[in-house]
């Protein structure tokens, strides 16, 4: 199953959490069963590489990888098993995009949290630490939501 993350210009968050997910999916076994990928509701960053602030924030917690921006399409969504969105200008775009639909599957990625929220946009914040530790907070909260806490 293909767990699909959004933000608005996939140079930051959703590619932060692509990587994080996939790290987190090696190291507990669970890779073969699932797999993250991210997209932008916007082609604004279109081919671009993670920011590199997002980047250096990622190596410093031991993530590597690398990701090229592309826009989100209803056939993504129809695709992915999950869309896990950032905030709440993403959650109206995707539903936008969907007319509604699909809305099952269409999820803030805090939401899944003890203290639910927006991962607030770090290109604004310049904030990637608490970016970093939102979004693993989200994908903890998540995989509890799907029985596989482990922490
Ligand atoms: P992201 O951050 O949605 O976390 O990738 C942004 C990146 C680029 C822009 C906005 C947000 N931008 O306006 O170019």
């Amino acid at each position: 199953m293909d767990i699909a993350f959004v933000c608005l210009g996939n140079i930051c968050r959703s590619p932060m959490a692509e990587l994080i997910f996939n790290k987190i999916a090696a190291e507990r076994g669970f890779d073969g069963e699932m797999r993250a990928i991210s997209f932008g509701t916007s082609d604004c960053e279109e081919g671009n590489p993670i920011y590199p602030p997002a980047l250096k924030t990622l190596k410093s917690h031991g993530v590597e990888g690398s990701h090229r921006a592309r826009q989100l399409t209803l056939a993504d969504v129809k695709n992915c098993g999950y869309i896990l969105v950032m905030d709440s200008g993403n959650l109206f775009d995707v539903l936008r995009l969907t007319g509604g639909g699909f809305s099952e599957k269409i999820f803030k990625l805090c939401d899944f949290c003890d203290r639910p929220r927006d991962v607030d946009d770090p290109w604004y914040t310049r904030d990637f630490e608490r970016a970093y530790f939102d979004i693993v907070d989200g994908i903890e909260g998540f995989l509890r939501f799907l029985g596989k806490g482990g922490v």
